[in-house]
């Protein structure tokens, strides 16, 4: 196991790095699929730039919003900075740990979420709190990097390569396992393509589930 605060700096010291760099950070497309309606909420996690939670804002319309939640700083300054350029009114930013959601209670009609959950060393905490705010019927719609065979232990302890959005991922199996046991009844995966990533098999899987 590593330790979650190093972890979490190293993270945050890889994305502070990506500001001002015009990459891309994503896995997939999950908000195409997540087929938002006006007057939705919709929860983004690990929302970097804001792109994505930009984009569903103005799907939902003036009569619903969306939130963007990161645990970079700089990445949630980044996407205020954004949506204020866009003269969004009903986006909200927040700093935060997908690990223990700062929401009380089922308020999302959905969730998505694009190439972060990987990041985290408790994913089923993670499935839990993404079940625990959605409402009964909402869905969840995710993109992340998974790997075809479990990663070797000099990957799974090797801090920077989880901030390279490597070595914190896990097989397929246990990534839709772990959804599963979260409570959502089944999964729909939407979009699957298998490539190489440093002599690994991995997948970037777009997914779909409903609670
Ligand atoms: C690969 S980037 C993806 C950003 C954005 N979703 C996109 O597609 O452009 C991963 C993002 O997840 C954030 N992140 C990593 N671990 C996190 C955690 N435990 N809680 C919240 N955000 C996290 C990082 O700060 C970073 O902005």
């Amino acid at each position: 196991m590593i330790n979650e605060n190093t972890l979490h700096e190293t993270i945050t010291a890889r994305y502070e790095g990506e500001i001002s760099v015009d990459c891309v950070l994503s896995c997939g497309s999950p908000l195409e699929q997540l087929n938002i309606k006006p007057g939705e909420v919709i929860l983004d996690l690990g929302c970097g730039k804001g792109e994505e939670t930009i984009e569903a804002a103005k799907l939902t319309g003036p009569e619903g919003m969306a939130i963007g939640l990161d645990l970079t700083e700089a990445m949630i300054m980044q996407a205020i900075a954004n949506a204020t350029n866009e003269n969004l009114k009903n986006t909200v930013f927040t700093q935060g740990d997908i690990e223990n959601l700062p929401f009380k209670g089922n308020i999302f009609d959905g969730v998505t979420s694009n190439c972060v959950i990987n990041h985290a060393q408790d994913k089923n905490k993670v499935y839990s709190e993404i079940y625990r705010v959605l409402k009964f019927g909402g869905r969840f719609v995710v993109s992340d990097a998974v790997t075809k065979y479990p990663l070797p232990a000099e990957i799974k302890n090797d801090i920077e390569a989880w901030a390279q959005c490597f070595g914190g991922a896990i097989t397929e199996e246990d990534y839709l396992e772990g959804i599963l046991k979260a409570g959502f009844g089944k999964i729909e995966i939407l979009n699957r393509r298998e490539y190489k990533k440093n002599g690994y098999d991995f997948i970037s899987l777009t997914i779909k589930a409903v609670k």
